[in-house]
C-alpha cells in the first residue's frame, strides 16, 4: 500500500514533520532504526537565535529568529493536543566574560547582534551576579538575551511522539538502506531486512546519517554533554540557576542549561571524530572544569549522565530543506540548531509535499546548493 508520505528518521525533525503531515490528512509512515536516540536525545535544548548568532551567519540567524517564534506556537499547539508540556523555559540566556579578552570578544559579538536588530542588554559583572548569584566572582561582564528560550528536548521528543500517534502516524522500526526510483521519481524505500515501503513522497530526516542515503555533504560533529542534578538541600534555599549561562573559558565555549526538574545540562564538546560517540575522560573533565569556572557551586551537583551525539553538520552550518529530486524531500543537516528549527522545518516539509513555495527565510537553505 502506498502512503502519501514516508518519513525516514525519528529524531525531532522527522517526528515534527510526520506529525504536521498527518495533521493535514496525509497518510504518513515514519521509519526509524533506533527509536529517537540520535542527536535529538543528546541535545541541550537551547532555542537560542540570539546567543548563537555569529559573524557570517546572517541567513541562519534570520531563520533561527523565525524558528523561535514558531516554537512558542508549536509548544502551545502540542500542549492543547496532548496535554503534555514540552518543558519550555523563558528566562533567557546570560552570556558571561571572564577576562579582558573575553569581555572584548563578547562586546564585538554584542555589537554585531545589535547591528542585526537583536535585543540584548549589557551588564556589569555585579549586575550579572544579581541575576545569577552563584556565578563565579571573577565574571567581569554579561549580556542578557531575554528572547532566547530553552526546551527539555527529551520531553519534547516524547510529546512529539504522542502527537504523531494522536494524528495517526504509523511507526515502523527499521534501517532504511535504499531509495526506490521509478520513471525518475522516488517512490519508496527499502530496509536492510528486505522490506519495501511505497509512498508518493519520501522525506529524508535521518540526521547525521542522511549522507549514507543521498550524496550530500552532511557530516557528524561529535558533541559530548553532561546532565547534572542540583541537590534538594541547595534547591530548597531558592533557585540555583535560572538562566541558560554561556561563557568562554580559556578559549573553550561552555553552556549550562537549567531544567525545571532541577537538572542542569552542561555542554558541549565539538569534535570531528566521524560517527564515534564515545564519552571520553578528557571530554567530561573539560566540561566539568569549565562548568566549575563559571559556576563553582556546580561541583556540589550530582552526576546524572554523560553521553555524546552526532550533530548533522554542513559546510555552511545551515540546514538542507527542500526537494532534491522528484518525490524526495530533504530535511536534514540542522547542525547546532535542530531542536530550535524542528517546528519551522515541519511546516516547510508540508509545503514542499503540497508543491508550495517556501517562506523567504528558507531561500539560502535549499539542498541543491551542495548537490554533487
Ligand atoms: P537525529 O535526532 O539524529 O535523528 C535522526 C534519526 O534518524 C535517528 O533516530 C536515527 O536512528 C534515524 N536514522 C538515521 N539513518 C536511518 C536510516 N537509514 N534508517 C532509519 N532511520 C535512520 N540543537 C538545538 O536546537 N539546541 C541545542 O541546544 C542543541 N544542543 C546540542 C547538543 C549536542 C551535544 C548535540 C549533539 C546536538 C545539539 N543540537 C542542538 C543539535 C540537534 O540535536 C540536532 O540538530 C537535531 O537533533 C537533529 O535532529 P534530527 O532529527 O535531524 O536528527
Ligand atoms: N547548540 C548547542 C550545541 O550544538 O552544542
Amino acid at each position: 500500500m502506498a502512503r502519501d508520505a514516508l518519513v525516514v528518521g525519528g529524531g525531532v525533525i522527522g517526528l515534527a514533520a510526520a506529525y504536521r503531515l498527518a495533521a493535514t490528512g496525509a497518510s504518513t509512515c515514519l521509519i526509524d532504526a533506533s527509536g529517537t536516540r540520535g542527536a535529538s536525545w543528546a541535545a541541550a535544548g537551547m532555542l537560542a537565535p540570539i546567543s548563537e548568532a555569529i559573524f557570517g551567519e546572517q541567513d541562519l540567524t534570520r531563520l533561527n529568529l523565525a524558528a523561535v517564534a514558531a516554537f512558542r506556537d508549536f509548544a502551545a499547539e502540542l500542549l492543547e493536543l496532548t496535554s503534555m508540556p514540552v518543558g519550555l523555559r523563558t528566562e533567557g540566556t546570560l552570556a558571561v566574560a571572564f577576562d579582558a579578552d573575553d569581555k572584548a570578544a563578547l562586546g564585538r559579538l554584542t555589537d554585531f547582534r545589535a547591528s542585526l536588530g537583536l535585543q540584548t542588554e549589557s551588564l556589569t559583572g555585579r549586575q550579572s551576579r544579581e541575576l545569577e548569584p552563584y556565578l563565579a566572582t571573577g565574571v567581569r561582564a554579561g549580556v542578557l538575551a531575554t528572547d532566547d528560550l530553552s526546551v527539555d528536548n527529551r520531553q519534547y521528543a516524547g510529546v512529539l511522539r504522542q502527537a504523531c500517534e494522536l494524528a495517526g502516524v504509523e511507526f515502523v522500526t527499521g534501517q532504511v538502506t535504499g531509495l526506490i526510483e521509478t520513471s525518475g521519481r522516488i517512490c519508496g524505500v527499502t530496509t536492510e531486512d528486505g522490506r519495501q515501503f511505497a509512498a508518493s513522497t519520501v522525506v529524508l530526516a535521518a540526521g547525521a546519517l542522511t549522507a549514507r542515503l543521498v550524496d550530500l555533504p552532511i557530516e557528524p560533529v561529535k558533541g559530548q554533554i553532561l546532565r547534572l542534578a542540583i541537590p534538594d538541600r541547595l534547591r530548597s534555599a531558592g533557585p540555583v540557576l535560572r538562566h541558560t549561562v554561556r561563557g568562554i573559558v580559556r578559549g573553550t565555549e561552555v553552556y549550562l542549561v537549567p531544567r525545571s526538574n532541577g537538572e542542569v545540562v552542561v555542554g558541549a564538546t565539538s569534535e570531528q571524530q566521524g560517527f564515534d560517540v564515545t564519552v571520553t575522560a578528557g571530554g567530561v573533565y573539560e566540561l566539568l572544569r569549565n562548568a566549575y569556572e563559571l559556576l563553582p557551586i556546580s561541583s556540589e551537583f550530582s552526576f546524572v549522565e554523560a553521553r555524546a551525539g552526532s550533530r548533522p553538520g554542513t559546510p555552511d552550518n545551515g540546514p538542507l530543506v527542500g526537494e532534491l529530486r522528484p518525490g524526495l524531500i530533504i530535511a536534514a543537516g540542522h547542525y547546532r540548531n535542530g531542536i530550535l528549527l524542528s517546528p519551522l522545518t515541519a511546516t516547510a516539509v508540508v509545503r514542499l509535499v503540497a508543491g508550495q513555495p517556501l517562506a523567504e527565510e528558507w531561500k539560502a537553505f535549499h539542498p541543491q546548493r551542495f548537490a554533487r
